[in-house]
């Protein structure tokens, strides 16, 4: 990779699994060495970007392809561009990674019945209740990535290890060369 591109940094994975701590922690120590790094968080998106799309299979895929072209357009003028949305279907996710060479998918697992435990925003529970129709997991499909670059297990590993990890497989790969980048020695 040219030291002038960037690549994309691709987090998947249920509501509540952690795609967004993950994300602006690594944006953070990407950050820390001198990398431009910009995030494209679901959440946020969908009040610009994405503003009055639902989540039907149709509105979720534009979402992702409007994610991913922004992606694209960042990564090729040097900056690591970071997305963090559920992201559920494989096809879709296979789409955004065609636009760009430098393509690295995150596999945010982990369990569902630990994400409905955690409910950080409440919406498990109406969707369980049958208030959020369409809801990921409890009544929309999430299709697991089949080769993804990095799989963390949010259940299972703190976010400091999920971070270390990734920054790990990050430089097995590639993206990060210089020898400022090692020097944490994560
Ligand atoms: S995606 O499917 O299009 O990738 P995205 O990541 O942008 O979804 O938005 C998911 C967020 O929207 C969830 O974290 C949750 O806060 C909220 N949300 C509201 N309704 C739904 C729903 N039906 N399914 C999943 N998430 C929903």
């Amino acid at each position: 990779m040219a030291p002038d591109r960037g690549f994309i940094l691709w987090f998947t994975g249920y509501s509540g699994a952690g795609k967004s701590t993950l994300a602006n922690m690594v944006a953070a120590e990407l950050r820390r060495i001198g990398k431009r790094v910009e995030v494209l968080d679901g959440d946020e998106v969908r009040k610009n970007l994405s503003q009055g799309l639902g989540f039907t299979k149709e509105d979720r895929d534009i979402n992702i392809k409007r994610i991913g072209y922004v992606a694209h357009l960042l990564a090729r003028n040097g900056v690591v561009a970071i997305t963090a949305a559920i992201s559920p279907y494989r096809e879709t996710r296979d789409a955004v990674r065609s636009l760009y060479p430098d393509f690295v998918e995150v596999y945010v697992r982990c369990p569902l019945e630990v994400c409905i435990e955690r409910d950080v925003k409440g919406l498990y529970k109406k969707a369980l209740a049958g208030e959020i129709p369409q809801f990921t997991g409890v009544s929309d499909p999430y299709e697991e990535p089949l080769h993804p670059e990095i799989v963390v297990e949010t259940d299972k590993e703190t976010a400091e290890e999920s971070i270390t990890k990734i920054l790990r497989r990050l430089r097995e790969l590639g993206y990060l060369t210089s020898s400022r980048e090692a020097s944490r020695g994560r």
